[in-house]
């Protein structure tokens, strides 16, 4: 038997003023995006901004559906927006946050692992890394490099093809 230990980097903020301006700038566009959540089953929002090569940032938001799988997460929402309107764009960065009435979010709310897939097929696509902010409106903020540090045992095009 072989064990094997992954060694994952990721930064921490105590406060969006430790940000530099532009991830300042998507976190408080993500926080936007609340505004636009359609949660009424959940009542928990999510909110995105992504933040493009060529300086534009698409905003996202949770869309629940009476029949709860029908809905989709914010990310989904503005990746798919993004890849139907936008195919060729690059995504540098993105910014998430969530907020709800029920209680205090103390720490970063990190993205689901479907979101996660989504992210990695974008980073495939493009073939560069994306920049993970999840931004915690009363908390901690969590900084990553790349969708690999948050997924692993991602699954690649590679499977596919027989390769690894
Ligand atoms: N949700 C997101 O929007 N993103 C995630 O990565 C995880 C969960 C949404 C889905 C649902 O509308 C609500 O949060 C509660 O699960």
């Amino acid at each position: 038997m072989n064990v094997h230990n992954f060694n994952i980097s990721y930064q921490t903020y105590e406060h969006i003023n430790e940000l530099s301006v532009e991830d300042k700038l998507l976190c408080m566009r993500a926080e936007d995006a609340l505004k636009t959540s359609y949660s009424p089953y959940s009542k928990f929002k999510v909110g995105t901004a992504i933040q493009l090569a060529d300086g534009e940032i698409v905003l996202g938001s949770n869309q629940e559906n009476v029949a709860y799988p029908s809905g989709l997460c914010a990310e989904r929402v503005a990746f798919f927006a993004i890849g139907s309107s936008k195919p060729n764009a690059v995504v540098k960065a993105m910014a998430i946050t969530a907020f709800t009435e029920s209680f205090d979010i103390k720490n970063p709310v990190t993205s689901c692992g479907a979101c996660l897939q989504v992210m990695a097929e974008f980073e495939q696509k493009q073939k560069s890394p994306i920049t993970v902010i999840f931004y915690c409106l009363n908390g901690q903020i969590m900084k990553v490099e790349g969708i690999r540090s948050l997924l692993p045992f991602v699954f690649v095009e590679d499977r596919l093809a027989g390769i690894t």
